[in-house]
């Protein structure tokens, strides 16, 4: 399939509204959100759906849906998208067609609980670095998240990134600053 990005598992496609499902599972549920932001409503969910689904670049910025290849079923979602500094959430005026971000662009994962525990996000972080480094003019990829995140911060080790102290970013001075770049070597 054109634009679609492989795993041995797993399928990357550009989010979609028809992808409505997965986003209710992950954002309606506690557990998943502990580390994300505040549990949404349905209502909430279904209107955001027609903003998520924007993409930036030659569409190499912007959420993907995680699917499994064998049965289809939506796991959870990845994303490139350009990190905010002074706002506290995704600023989606500067995702925009044909043109790259002028600032870092960070990468996240969400997967719905049922996926948990089986190495899904290590293969989507990897498969979506490997992308943004042969597929795309990015020359460095960000990731910040909070430090009592200890299986995301896991997820970013396996795939290559490191700790480089704190940055600004989501309004915070002290956020933690993973970064990997083109040249080093991906896990
Ligand atoms: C974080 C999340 C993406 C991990 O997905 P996953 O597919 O289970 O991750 P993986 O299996 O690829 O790797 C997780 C690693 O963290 C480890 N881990 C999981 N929970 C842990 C914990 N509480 N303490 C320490 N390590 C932990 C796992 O053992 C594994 O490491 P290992 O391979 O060395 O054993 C998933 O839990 C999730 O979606 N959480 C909610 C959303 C979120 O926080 N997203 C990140 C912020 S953008």
């Amino acid at each position: 399939m054109i634009g679609v990005l492989e795993t041995q598992r797993l399928w990357l496609k550009h989010l979609t509204v028809e992808d409505v499902g997965g986003a209710l599972e992950m954002f309606t549920d506690p557990a998943v959100m502990t580390y994300v932001g505040d549990v949404m409503s349905e209502d909430a969910i279904r209107a955001e759906m027609a903003v998520w689904i924007k993409r930036g670049g030659d569409g190499c910025i912007g959420i993907w849906s995680v699917l499994d290849r064998a049965t289809g079923e939506c796991y959870g979602s990845v994303f490139l998208l350009p990190i905010p500094i002074d706002v506290d959430d995704t600023d989606w005026d500067d995702v925009v067609p044909g043109v790259m971000p002028d600032g870092d662009v960070e990468i996240g994962f969400i997967l719905k609980r049922s996926a948990w525990g089986r190495g899904y996000a290590t293969e989507v972080c990897s498969r979506l670095l490997r992308f943004a480094f042969e597929e795309t003019p990015l020359t460095e990829v960000v990731a910040t998240l909070y430090d009592e995140n200890v299986a995301s911060q896991r997820v970013l080790e396996k795939c290559g990134l490191t700790y480089r102290g704190r940055r600004r970013a989501y309004a915070d001075d002290d956020c933690p600053d993973w970064r990997i770049s083109r040249d080093e070597p991906l896990a």
